[in-house]
């Protein structure tokens, strides 16, 4: 079997579950047009997935490796100088290869560092978590936090290739596999009601998860191909994210043990589902459909009602809105989404009341 391969705007994103096939094609061929190659990678990818890599792709024992310490905490300019630092000193040209094996931080942050080193240098993805792999490889955002704020530094630019090997997750801890899952998840409720169904009935679990992930990719990536630059369509993926990332963000500012992107991302969505039912039309039905599934397996992390206007002030500030009208997608039925929702702060402060009260 040859690996699946996933048509994008000017690269393409393969998935197989046999390393070899994977990746061999493209490295015999790319081979002779870089100087160079660097792998970019943290301390638990370097121990868990870097060998695959090496015995496959037998010319890249001579790339230069740059670890960094894992961590949202590290997806920071910092960070960035320190690679640049390094590729510069190695005298790494235009015609270097930057290839990120990690999760969703070494390609967020990789994809900058390239995109940005000597006005831009070609850059692969190795997504290594099930989140990476199902999103944030795929869809060409890159950037970096700004102190608390997520991702508020960055560009749209497109990798050379990613290559999804759902392997990977099978080191991954369990509270990361789950975070993951989160976005398949999202990627059901804005698109998919036959895999919302599926999901409904699956017990997450990483050597059984491959079919989620392809499902998954063909999603995002039917997405983003009709709307790169996000100025309609791909709003929809936003769904869970405007409520989801200030909490994120007030959980990285206040908490030792933060949140994953994931765990607050299944808080947004439980919160957008009840503005989704309150403005945007989800029916009753539907909307206990998803919070009972969200209760099953709801996160222990308790809002304080103080906690609500530093939530507001996060909303304001997000990217995402125009001005400072707080901008939301939302789920018109299960599997169909609807952009450029607009509610009142009281609403929202009603959503994180109803969060808040599933604690008890
Ligand atoms: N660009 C986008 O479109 C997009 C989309 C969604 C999320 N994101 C970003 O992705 C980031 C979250 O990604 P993430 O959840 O992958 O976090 P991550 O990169 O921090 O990885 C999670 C942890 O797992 C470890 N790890 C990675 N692969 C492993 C493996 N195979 N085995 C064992 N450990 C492994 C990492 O070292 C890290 O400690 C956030 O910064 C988020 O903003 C970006
Ligand atoms: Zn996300």
């Amino acid at each position: 079997m040859r690996a699946l391969e996933f048509k994008s705007t000017g690269y393409s994103a393969f998935f197989s579950s046999n390393f070899y096939e994977l990746t061999n094609d493209f490295f015999s061929n790319i081979k002779k047009s870089y100087s160079s190659f660097v792998v970019l990678l943290d301390e638990n990818t370097s121990k868990h997935c870097l060998s695959p890599l090496l015995i496959e792709i037998d010319f890249l024992k001579n790339a230069l490796f740059i670890e960094i310490e894992s961590g949202e905490q590290n997806k920071n300019i910092n960070t960035c100088i320190k690679i640049w630092e390094q590729l510069s000193h190695v005298k790494a040209d235009r015609k270097t290869l930057l290839i990120n094996l990690g999760g969703g931080v070494i390609c967020d942050l990789g994809g900058f560092v390239a995109s940005t080193y000597k006005r831009g240098i070609d850059f692969v993805n190795f997504p290594t978590t099930l989140l990476s792999q199902v999103d944030a490889s795929i869809g060409g955002k890159v950037g970096i936090d700004l102190h608390s704020h997520k991702n508020m530094i960055g560009l749209f630019s497109n990798p050379k290739a990613v290559f999804v090997y759902p392997a990977f997750n099978t080191t991954l801890p369990e509270r990361q596999l789950r975070s993951g899952f989160a976005e398949v998840i999202k990627h059901a409720l804005i698109a998919d009601d036959a895999l919302w169904k599926l999901i409904k009935k699956y017990s997450l679990a990483a050597n059984t998860v491959s079919p989620y992930i392809e499902k998954s990719i063909r999603i995002k990536n039917q997405v983003v191909k009709q709307d790169f630059e996000e100025n309609n369509l791909r709003k929809i993926l936003n769904f869970g994210h405007t409520v989801g990332h200030a909490i994120e963000s007030l959980s990285l500012q206040k908490d030792k043990n933060s949140l994953l992107h994931g765990e607050a991302i299944r808080i947004g969505m439980l919160c957008e589902t009840y503005l989704s039912h309150k403005i945007a039309g989800l029916p009753k039905k539907q909307f206990n459909e998803i919070i009972q599934y969200f209760i099953a397996d709801l996160p222990v992390y308790k809002i304080k009602r103080a906690d609500f206007a530093t939530l507001l002030d996060f909303m304001r500030n997000d990217k995402k809105n125009q001005d400072t009208t707080i901008n939301f997608s939302l789920l018109t039925e299960i599997g169909k989404c609807k952009i450029n929702c607009t509610s009142s702060s009281e609403l929202i402060n009603e959503s994180f009341e109803f969060y808040r009260k599933l604690h008890g």
